[in-house]
């Protein structure tokens, strides 16, 4: 027996109404993928990338992983970029982080939490990094959405270290990284205001020539 049969259910409800809406959408998305985006987000349920920008299948290529972290080791999130940048020729990379982030939450506290302690200790890294800034703040749910912003930015600064992406730039393709940040109170986007474009615009330390 068939089990999660509403899922199934509701699949085909959704694809028959694409059809009906496109007759040729399925056709056409399996012939190839051209999307512009590359989405970095949270696995969160709150925070579904392709429905957040209204884009249809074909139009994002996403990675979501807790608190969108962009580790240097991680193979996951590195082949993701590396094929979006190299193989998709993507030109924004979108990374977006979310207001009430559990995994900001529970790396901000000092409890165990199991396994997951050793991914969350990144974000432990950024509030270290931003500590004198964080610590300023007296009011918690402010420290609180301090962290969820930085993070993002830290992030940011992840992709662009990347030799993927500084060897994108250096090639001459065009490519920028974005930090934004997501609010599931009222479904807002914010801008965090970086746009990084070039290598010129990253760090000295972690430029490569
Ligand atoms: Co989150």
């Amino acid at each position: 027996m068939r089990a999660l049969r509403n899922l199934f259910k509701k699949n085909r409800e959704w694809a028959n109404k694409a059809i009906e809406a496109d007759p040729d959408f399925f056709t056409r998305l399996s012939q190839e993928q051209n999307p512009e985006y590359l989405w970095i987000g949270c696995s969160d349920s709150r925070v579904p990338a392709n429905e957040i920008v209204d884009l249809s299948p074909g139009k994002l290529f996403v990675h979501r992983n807790i608190a969108n972290l962009v580790i240097h080791t991680d193979l996951n999130c590195l082949s993701v970029i590396q094929y979006a940048v190299d193989v998709l020729n993507i030109k924004h990379i979108i990374v977006c982080g979310h207001y009430g982030c559990g995994g900001i939450k529970a790396a901000m506290d000092k409890r165990e939490h199991g396994l997951i302690d050793n991914w969350l200790r990144n974000i432990k890294d950024v509030y270290r990094y931003h500590q004198v800034q964080i610590d300023s703040l007296t009011d918690k749910k402010e420290k609180y959405d301090l962290l969820c912003e930085l993070n993002v930015l830290e992030q940011v600064s992840n992709v662009c270290h990347t030799t993927i992406v500084q060897n994108a730039w250096k090639s001459g393709k065009k490519l920028a990284v974005h930090g934004w940040i997501y609010r599931i109170e009222d479904g807002i986007l914010k801008d965090l205001n970086v746009c990084i474009t070039n290598r010129d615009e990253i760090s000295r330390i972690h430029r490569m020539k």
